[in-house]
């Protein structure tokens, strides 16, 4: 493929290493909406980021945040999110590592917005069998971020996370924060004022093979990070079996294509976004009649 032109997706800031996944004074070759790009460690903090292959190399904008090396194609990104869980002292910070799924960077979302699977692909853990229900929730376009919020989500959970004791009826928030990247919050086991924030981050190589990257500020003083590494590590497994094996891996943006249902209204309010600021990269085009 060749590089994407869509000024849209171009514009977007995403990641393309994890910090610490480069030694000091190494380098890593990987690509992003079909550019190869050259990834160096240039000191503790410091990475540089430079095209190759194709036109002449040119230096591309970087930065480190949420356990990420960022970078972008384009001349006006939107700007990285704000997360302020992750500057909070007392949280585990894990970057649990990066996952390679080949499907559209949307539909990766779309899965994590998604709650009617939690029943039967993470039975046991994130859903019961026997408790399959999504209850009602709103969504909203938050203008002055320009996000998609889901919001008063709530599902009952077998095993919400690595310091659950037991089931639980988790309260969810959710937040697009971009095309690539998705959040949500669920209230912590042990202490309900506070929220734990588990992040998606997509790398798209091309329009249907994609990295995810998975940081994560949560309030957890027992395990170990390895476990928590080893939780989230072993959800998203199961959800990139399903993934991969969606059809069509591009994303419809046609309504009558896809017959959403009750439980998609977050799906629903991201396509109509998408759609609205008329993303091209990844988007399955409408077929003449
Ligand atoms: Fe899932």
């Amino acid at each position: 493929m060749t590089v994407t032109t869509d000024p849209v997706a171009l514009n977007e800031w995403v990641p393309c290493a994890w910090h610490g996944q480069i030694a000091i004074g190494a380098a890593l070759d990987t690509m992003i909406f079909g550019q190869d790009i050259r990834v160096e460690r240039t000191g503790d903090q410091d990475y540089r980021v430079t095209t190759f292959g194709g036109d002449s190399p040119r230096e591309l904008p970087v930065q480190t945040r949420y356990t990420c090396v960022f970078t972008t194609l384009g001349d006006d990104p939107r700007a990285l999110p704000e997360i302020p869980e992750f500057d909070e002292a007392d949280r585990r910070i894990t970057g649990c590592g990066r996952v390679g799924v080949n499907t559209s960077p949307y539909r990766i979302v779309e899965n994590f917005l998604d709650m009617a699977h939690f029943s039967f692909i993470h039975t046991d853990i994130l859903g019961a069998a026997d408790q399959t229900e999504v209850l009602s929730y709103r969504t909203e376009h938050r203008k002055d971020v320009d996000e998609i919020w889901a919001i008063d989500c709530t599902f009952y959970q077998p095993a919400a996370s690595k310091a659950a004791a037991g089931g639980q009826l988790t309260k969810y928030l959710y937040r697009v924060m971009s095309p690539f990247s998705v959040m949500l919050y669920k209230n912590v086991a042990t202490d309900p004022s506070r929220n734990d924030a588990i992040c998606v981050f997509i790398q798209p190589r091309r329009e249907t093979e994609c990295l995810a990257y998975m940081p994560m500020a949560i309030v957890d003083e027992q395990s170990t990070i390895a476990d928590i590494i080893d939780f989230q590590q072993s959800i998203f497994l199961q959800d990139r079996v399903i993934l991969e094996n969606q059809r069509p891996a591009l994303l419809p943006l046609d309504p009558t294509y896809e017959l959403p249902t009750r439980a998609d209204a977050s799906s629903i309010a991201y396509r109509r976004w998408l759609k609205a600021m008329n993303i091209r990269f990844g988007i399955l085009e409408k077929q003449a009649a």
